[in-house]
């Protein structure tokens, strides 16, 4: 039986920890590639992660490489090509770089993998994954950006440690950009089933929302020379797993947005099911007041991201 085939594309931090990751969990056979001036830096990775497979009990075959013919008929791409945030810059400073990198990357697998499901984490994303898409020209259900997963599990991680209990039983969902306007919905956060709001303080649970929404700056601040990697990761791991598994998991994730509430053709994080189709359904719920008011906020920002990319493109 044919392994799912598995691209990482960029071989940095958050890439080399996704093959680590998706190959530990035996998801598929594993290439991980990085731009030619990255020299051997791929193998090398490839390689070293391989050497560990017989110590860890694992069989996933991992093959770095600077060359896309040998991702040809991927089966999961996961692009993390790009620069990542250094102390004091937002995600939107990475725009006019990241935009075109996505962009040649875009081509690459739109020429090799046609029928691959893409899972974009290069920031800023909500703008990266609209410019995947555009390029590939793939369909929305193919086209995802990782976000949701990862925001969502800094929030479960703070209730968890606020509570005393364990980050399993905490059940959470954020919704909008993956930026400062993403949305937490208290409504749809429960500990053991319980709902949050009986459990704790509205006064209690505002700053662990303000900490998960500015949880990435956090840990730049920390690294002091990258951003996070080993939950991003993570969550791009279970992802790849949602999709090869056929899980069909219910998570937040950057989906393609038209008349699902009322976005207009936007990726935005909603709670969407995650399975070999790729995004198979997007969920929408009814969102209380202020849900809706800040999900709008959240949207808003997102079309002016991507509208600054589009005239960082066309000025290039
Ligand atoms: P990194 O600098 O460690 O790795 C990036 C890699 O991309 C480098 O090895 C670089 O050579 C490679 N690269 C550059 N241009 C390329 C191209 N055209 N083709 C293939 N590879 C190329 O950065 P890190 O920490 O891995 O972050 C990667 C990206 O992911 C950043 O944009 C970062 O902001 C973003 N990120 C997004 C998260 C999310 O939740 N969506 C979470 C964490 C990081
Ligand atoms: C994060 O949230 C940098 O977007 C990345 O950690």
């Amino acid at each position: 039986m044919r392994r799912p085939k598995i691209t990482v594309v960029g071989a940095g931090n958050v890439g080399a920890t996704t093959a680590h990751w998706c190959a530990s969990l035996e998801l598929g056979d594993i290439y991980l590639l990085d731009i030619p001036a990255a020299g051997d830096m791929p193998k090398g990775k490839a390689l070293d992660l391989k050497q560990s497979s017989p110590i860890m009990g694992f069989d996933s075959n991992i093959v770095g490489t600077a060359d896309y013919a040998d991702t040809a008929d991927s089966d999961v791409i996961v692009v993390t090509a790009g620069i990542p945030r250094k102390p004091g810059m937002s995600r939107d400073d990475l725009l006019a770089t990241n935009a075109k990198i996505i962009s040649s990357v875009a081509e690459n697998i739109k020429a090799t993998s046609p029928n691959a499901i893409v899972i974009v984490v290069s920031n800023p994303l909500d703008a990266m994954v609209q410019q995947m898409k555009k390029v590939t020209g793939f369909p929305a259900s193919r086209v995802v950006g990782q976000a949701g997963v990862l925001d969502t599990a800094r929030y479960r991680t703070f209730i968890a440690m606020e509570l005393g209990c364990s980050v399993e039983d905490v059940s959470a969902l954020l919704m909008g950009g993956h930026g400062d306007t993403m949305v937490p919905m208290p409504s749809c956060t429960s500990v053991g089933g319980i709902p949050i709001s009986r459990l704790m303080e509205k006064e209690k649970l505002d700053p662990i929302v303000d900490r998960a929404r500015n949880g990435g700056a956090e840990i730049v601040g920390l690294l002091g020379d990258s951003s996070a990697y080993y939950a991003p990761a993570a969550a791009c791991a279970q992802m790849v797993e949602a999709i090869v598994k056929d899980k069909k998991r219910v998570i937040p994730c950057a989906a393609y947005c038209d008349t699902e509430y009322g976005v207009g053709g936007y990726y935005v994080g909603v709670p969407v099911i995650l399975g070999d189709g790729g995004v198979e359904k997007v969920i929408e719920i009814d969102l209380e007041e202020q849900e809706a008011l800040d999900f709008q906020k959240s949207v808003d920002a997102v079309k002016k991201l991507v509208a600054d990319m589009e005239g960082v493109l066309v000025g290039s």
